[in-house]
């Protein structure tokens, strides 16, 4: 006897469409991306994003949404081919078969990950319902047609009705005149539409707030994209430093953050795919085991761009795959050769060493001592070296902007303490909230935001009680970051390292 694992609706919707992205402009980044393989279908595979027009739009369409507007992902691709059919509606995941003929040779379709069009669901408000069975009854439509004109297959996908149904029904055909197809003002050629009722954006504005961080970053990546009709292009490349290398294929484009309005958060650095120009991995998170310093501050942004790497990003879309990174293999090494010889030393130009010795800076310096005493000096990492590999020397590189280099090394914004066996970078560079002391980065749960540089308000005069201040405020950071929806916890976690202190 022989069985087959059917798929369920809670799976589809918590683990392919909710839990694996970090955001809903990944989601829809991902249906954009979908519909740019369709529209750059050509027999070698070559990325032509100058070929594809995308338009994103929030209309109403009562014939299916009675009340507010649907989000549409409209693409003048080749449409859903009986091949691309059954890749919808028959494979969740890619198929070994494909996968073998990938790694014979290299695709722009290499970096998809066979689950990409269930993002649509995390980007049906509904779906997100407390209540699974409510969730479970929502989805999204796809409208498609391979043929240059005619009638249009019109499916419903909804996680239930996969779960229950035995299968979708896929040969469903509406006129474009239709109430359901109206939307499509009689349009003209093959596309696919997919259309998801109750969207999670309200507005335009907010879509392209959303992705536009996601977008290929060079201009001439850049393919025709519309959000309500409105031409979308990428914010421009920092400057300040500008490498290219080995012939033009490796290039970095970095500047120091600057905060232009109250809502700009520093992203740090991303490395991009060559190619394609997307982002594939953020610096911040890869932090300091794989990235040089200063290439994981959060501070220096821009993008660095790298042959190849798409086919090395994790299905999350925001890491580096582990196999790439462990492995230490000749891309991985070669990259990180180009990030520590010849970026690394050209971003740290970009630290001034303006930041002033201020009296909390100083009470800081002590209290590291003080962590080293309780719990020893973290270890010195170099990055890559995680698997056993050759240490690549950060020493001596001959860059053409080894002539500009100041003499003096600009100070590291960082300093490194173990928190028993755990290590944390206490981040000097950037200030903080009045109010607010100590904070633990984003995206990366070792990185802690320490408000040294004048901003913090209620410092105590005295010293000790400067470091005695300081100390639980870092600690109830990391606490509260550790203890999300757990504040006890996240006092009692800070109580007890502080405990730690009195037995040495
Ligand atoms: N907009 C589209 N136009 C044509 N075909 C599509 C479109 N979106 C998805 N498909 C088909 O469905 C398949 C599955 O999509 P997806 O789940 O994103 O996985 P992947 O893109 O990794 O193959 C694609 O390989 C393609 O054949
Ligand atoms: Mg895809």
């Amino acid at each position: 006897m022989k069985l087959q694992m059917a798929i369920t609706a809670y799976l589809i919707l918590q683990a392919l469409a909710k839990d694996l992205y970090e955001d809903f402009g990944q989601c829809l980044m991902e249906l954009i991306r979908n519909g740019l393989c369709a529209s750059m279908d050509n027999p070698d595979k070559k990325w032509e994003p100058h070929r594809a027009k995308i338009e994103v739009s929030l209309i109403e369409i009562p014939a299916l949404l009675r009340k507010g507007k649907c989000l549409v992902v409209l693409d003048h691709g080749k449409g859903l081919t009986t091949a691309g059919l059954k890749r919808y509606f028959e494979w969740l995941g890619t198929p070994l078969e494909t996968l073998r003929e990938r790694s014979r040779g290299s695709s722009n379709g290499s970096s998809q990950k066979g689950i990409g069009r269930l993002a649509a669901l995390s980007l049906n408000g509904k779906c997100h319902d407390k209540d699974i069975s409510v969730a479970a009854k929502n989805g999204f439509f796809v409208f498609s047609r391979t043929s240059s004109s005619g009638e249009i297959r019109f499916i419903e996908v909804v996680p239930e009705k996969i779960e229950t149904d035995g299968g979708t029904e896929v040969d469903r055909f509406i006129t474009p005149s239709s109430e359901e197809a109206r939307f499509l003002n009689n349009i003209e050629g093959s596309f696919t539409a997919i259309v998801i009722p109750t969207p999670v954006f309200d507005s335009a504005d907010e879509i392209i707030e959303s992705i536009k961080w996601l977008l290929p970053r060079e201009a001439n990546k850049m393919f025709d994209l519309r959000v309500n009709g409105k031409k979308v292009a990428p914010p421009e490349l920092q400057s300040a430093v500008n490498i290219t290398w080995d012939g033009d294929k490796y290039r970095a484009r970095l500047g120091a953050f600057k905060k232009v309005s109250e809502t700009d958060e520093a992203t740090g650095i991303w490395l991009c795919d060559e190619e394609t120009g997307f982002r594939v991995a953020s610096c911040v998170r890869m932090g300091s085991k794989f990235m040089p310093m200063p290439l994981w501050y959060p501070d220096i942004v821009g993008d660095i761009f790298v042959p190849g790497l798409l086919r090395h990003q994790g299905t999350a879309r925001n890491k580096l795959s582990d196999a790439f990174t462990r492995k230490w293999d000749d891309e991985w090494r070669k990259l990180l050769l180009f990030l520590s010889t010849v970026v690394a030393p050209a971003a740290k130009n970009l630290l001034d060493n303006d930041v002033e010795e201020t009296g909390a800076s100083k009470a800081l310096e002590d209290l590291v001592t003080l962590f080293h005493g309780c719990y020893g000096l973290p270890p010195e990492k170099e990055p890559g070296g995680g698997s056993g590999g050759t240490r690549i020397r950060t020493k001596s590189p001959t860059t053409p902007d080894d002539k500009d280099r100041p003499k003096e090394e600009p100070k590291p914004r960082h300093k490194t303490i173990k928190i028993r066996d755990e290590v944390y970078h206490l981040y000097t560079g950037r200030s903080l909230d009045p109010d607010l002391f100590a904070e633990v980065a984003p995206h990366n749960s070792q990185l802690v935001y320490v408000n040294v540089r004048g901003a913090y308000k209620s410092l105590p005069k005295n010293l000790s009680e400067r470091k005695e201040h300081m100390l639980m405020l870092i600690l109830i950071a990391i606490g509260l970051n550790e203890n999300v929806n757990n504040p006890e916890e996240a006092l009692k976690f800070a109580s007890s390292r502080r405990a730690d202190f009195l037995k040495k």
